[in-house]
């Protein structure tokens, strides 16, 4: 679909060419020799299953899962050695090690090459992760009334209110487009989140740098910023979302430099675009831009399986609008009753364990040698990551591991009282937010936008399959990355109230 047959024989061709004079990957490979390889250990063989992970790695990683589990195992990417790990012992080891030895932002910058599919400055300095954690996170509250202004509006449009018509909605149009408009209020104001033009951009960005990052990543290092020259549009990118961001920064920076004379605060903006003007780190037009696309490109993750899980399991729409009916009785639509929907926030996490967005999660570059305390070693320039798919899989750790149980979270939340059941917690059993100090900082927002999201669809609508539609939503992998099938579709029906 991505690739054509003879443009995958001339990269295999060229790459085993050029990569025969990159000695570097050799030597790793010898040092490498404790740690068990999935796929051929060969030269040309571990470069064909490098070609044969691009179509998707999930079923290798589980094979090696499968053998190794709670033991490090690797498998070769084109320009690298990835190395697995599992188990709590070795993924609070990988945790515990500092940003200088396992680094994730450069690990992250590469998996989705930041620098060429968005812009180098946000590559090298991403100062917006501290404006997530703090202006966006502590702000919920206070924003929380236009993130669910925006979601109601948006639904009435994409799944129709006319009373008791069933409309048989392409999901993943219906929910990028509710997500995209929810998060860009916040992001870029009222105005432009419904600017159709600036919708548009926002998605195509998304995938853009998912597929220009996995074609890149094919190729060694030394050859990236040729290969990018082919397989991004990051100037054109940029460039358009200029023409929708740069009136604005402009007409706000100067509002600031007025503000800064005279005190007076009234009218200011309370979204992400002010806060990176504020914050002045950045202050071209250019740079901004591609700050903001960033986020649009990190927050675009997908609610679809939450959507399609409702429609094919109707039987839980009543007891999770009982939850939401009551509270939301006592503390009207807020923050505080969002906060307070444990039903939700299981339902939710239950499809976050069920559908994995990528196969991997909580990748580091190994920066120096790294030891394990049971000795292997994986050398400088390695990759080390999660299999975080499999252990969400994992039988000895969830109970009927394959049966979609919605409430498994909400249960023992309430019979432990145990808070750390939340979708929100970090622990190395569920793990789709990462872990450690580099954890997604957008998780909190995230987890607020989609409770409001499912609390308010529970409210509004019934859902149903269409007739002879699987039980479980097809999905497509590229690589790391697992996507929903963009077809799919579900029908909705706005309730009689
Ligand atoms: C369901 C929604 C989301 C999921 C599953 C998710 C998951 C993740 C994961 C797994 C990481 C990497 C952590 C690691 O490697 O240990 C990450 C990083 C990150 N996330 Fe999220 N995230 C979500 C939503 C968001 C939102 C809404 C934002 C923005 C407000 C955001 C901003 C970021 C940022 C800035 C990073 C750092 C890397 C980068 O810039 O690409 N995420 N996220
Ligand atoms: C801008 O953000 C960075 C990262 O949070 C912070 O260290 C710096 O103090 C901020 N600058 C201003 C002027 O707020």
């Amino acid at each position: 679909m991505l690739i054509s047959p003879s443009l995958e024989l001339f990269l295999l061709f060229s790459i085993v060419l050029l990569t025969i004079i990159t000695v570097p990957i050799l030597s790793r490979s010898l040092k490498l020799r404790a740690i068990p390889t999935l796929g051929s250990t060969t030269w040309v063989g571990s470069y064909s299953s490098a070609i044969k992970n691009f179509g998707g790695i999930s079923e290798i990683v589980q094979e090696g899962y499968d053998k190794y589990k709670g033991i490090p195992f690797k498998i070769p990417t084109l320009s690298n050695w990835m190395v697995i790990v599992s188990g709590n012992k070795l993924i609070e080891e990988v945790k515990r090690a500092p940003e200088e030895h396992l680094s994730a932002v450069e690990a992250i910058n590469d998996a989705f090459q930041i620098a060429f599919t968005i812009g180098e400055e946000v590559a090298r300095n991403p100062y917006h992760f501290a404006i997530i954690k703090t202006s966006l996170t502590r702000q919920l509250t206070g924003l929380f009334p236009s993130i669910d202004d925006e979601i109601t509006l948006t639904l009435s449009e994409v799944f129709g209110s006319e009373d008791n018509e069933w409309e048989n909605v392409v999901a993943f149009d219906a929910i990028r487009k509710v997500v995209s408009r929810a998060s860009n209020r916040v992001f870029v104001g009222l105005s432009l989140c419904r600017n159709p033009g600036w919708l548009e951009l926002s998605s195509r960005v998304a995938s853009d740098v998912i597929v220009s990052a996995t074609t890149m990543n094919l190729f060694p290092r030394f050859m990236w910023p040729l290969v990018a020259k082919f397989v991004t549009s990051t100037s054109r990118n940029t460039r358009q979302g200029n023409e929708y961001l740069g009136p604005v920064i402009r007409e706000r920076q100067k509002r600031r430099a007025t503000r800064l004379q005279d005190g007076n605060q009234a009218d200011t903006p309370n979204d992400f675009l002010q806060w990176l003007i504020d914050n002045d780190t950045e202050t071209s037009e250019w740079e901004i831009t591609q700050r903001i696309l960033v986020m649009v490109f990190a927050s675009i993750h997908s609610f679809v399986p939450v959507l399609y899980n409702l429609a094919a399991h109707p039987e839980y729409l009543k007891p999770l609008r009982e939850e939401v009916d009551s509270i939301v009785h006592q503390d009207g639509w807020t923050k505080i009753a969002i906060d307070k929907m444990h039903m939700v926030d299981s339902f939710l996490k239950e499809n976050h364990r069920l559908n994995c967005i990528s196969s991997l999660v909580g990748v580091r570059r190994v920066r120096k040698d790294f030891t394990f305390s049971d000795g292997r070693v994986v050398p400088r320039g390695c990759d080390i990551a999660i299999p975080l798919s499999a252990i969400h899989h994992d039988e000895e750790i969830y109970s009927s591991s394959n049966t979609f149980d919605p409430f498994r979270f909400s249960r023992l939340h309430i019979d432990q009282n145990d808070p750390r059941q939340q979708l929100v917690s970090l622990n190395s059993d569920f793990l789709t937010f990462g872990h450690g100090k580099y954890a997604c900082p957008g998780r909190f927002f995230s987890t607020t936008l989609q409770k409001t999201l499912l609390a308010r669809i529970v409210t509004l609508y019934d859902l149903k399959l269409e007739d002879n539609a699987p039980s479980t939503m097809k999905t497509i992998e590229l690589g790391v990355f697992v996507a929903p099938d963009p077809t799919t579709r579900v029908f909705m029906r706005r309730r009689m109230l």
